[in-house]
């Protein structure tokens, strides 16, 4: 049996061992997904652990994500330019890390949106670590202008300062923002405001919001947000966060088995398992 896993602290959240033991399991594949709960003092450890025990592959998350990366023998060249790994994959028993979070945003809005949004005009609300991610892997791929907003404006500003890849951004305020909303045709919300149990918050106003932009919002909890509501009121096309979990996590499922799963299975399991304690 191959041994797959995750590793966090806490852990005992993640849908990601439902989803993808599923997968596994419906293509006949001999390999498990175990949730480890890692604390920061032992994740050395654990990670050496993992290597001798043999297992194929894991996934990584909160607080672990940069923390892992000198603990592994390479790094893709773009999980090190957002400083953050969240996928492992054994290669002739060495641990290779990745970041899958900004490509499973990327086939998230694809799906949802339209094929090809390079030329749109963004605008990233948040610069945390998420915000982090998303901003490089499009940048990345070239797509450019992408201005970000944030409560804190210097980490907005250092976020683009720091950005490898080439682009025009500009960090303004949220006051900005929301003053200038008509510039942007995509709107991308990676802060935790709206997040359960805070249900009734919007990170800004969608008073200046274009019919014809597209609101993602990286929260599933609750699947719909206040600014993802205020959005559709508008009109406005929206997704919320689960197209982009599920994505990264399919991402992670093809580099372990070179398998590319199903994505409405997967999307379904997760919708299910969220719905019982949903708010
Ligand atoms: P993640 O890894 O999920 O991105 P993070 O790195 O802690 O989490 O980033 C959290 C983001 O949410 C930041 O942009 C943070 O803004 P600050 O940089 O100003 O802290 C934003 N955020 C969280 N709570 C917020 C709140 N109550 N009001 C405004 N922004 C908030």
């Amino acid at each position: 049996i191959k041994l797959y896993g995750v590793i966090g602290n806490p852990i005992a959240q993640s849908m990601s061992p439902v989803m993808q033991n599923q997968e596994f399991q419906q293509f006949g594949l001999d390999a498990h997904y175990q949730p480890f709960h890692i604390l920061e003092k032992e994740l050395e450890t654990a990670v050496k652990g993992m290597k001798v025990i043999g297992v194929e592959g894991f996934n990584v998350t909160s607080p672990h994500k940069t923390a892992i990366m000198p603990f592994l023998d390479k790094i893709d060249p773009l999980a090190e330019a957002i400083g953050a790994v969240n996928t492992v994959v054994r290669k002739n028993d060495e641990f290779h890390g990745y970041n899958t979070d900004g490509d499973g945003f990327i086939r998230a809005l694809q799906a949802d949106w339209k094929e090809d949004f390079m030329n749109e005009r963004a605008l990233i609300i948040g610069a945390g670590g998420a915000a982090k991610a998303i901003f490089y892997t499009l940048l990345s791929k070239g797509m450019a202008h992408i201005d970000i907003c944030n409560r804190t404006a210097f980490k907005a500003k250092k976020l683009i300062e720091e950005c490898p890849y080439e682009g025009k951004s500009k960090a303004i305020s949220i006051a900005e923002a929301e003053d200038t909303l008509e510039h942007y045709n995509l709107i991308i919300q990676t802060t935790s405001i709206g997040m359960y149990p805070d249900i009734y918050k919007s990170p800004m106003s969608v008073k200046n919001l274009l019919p014809e932009a597209f609101v993602s919002d990286i929260i599933y909890n609750p699947f719909e947000t206040a600014l993802i509501k205020d959005a559709k009121q508008k009109g406005v096309k929206t997704q919320n966060g689960l197209g982009m979990f599920v994505y990264q996590g399919a991402l992670a499922f093809e580099k372990w088995t070179g398998i590319a799963p199903d994505i409405t299975r997967m999307t379904n399991i997760v919708v299910e398992q969220l719905g019982g304690n949903h708010a």
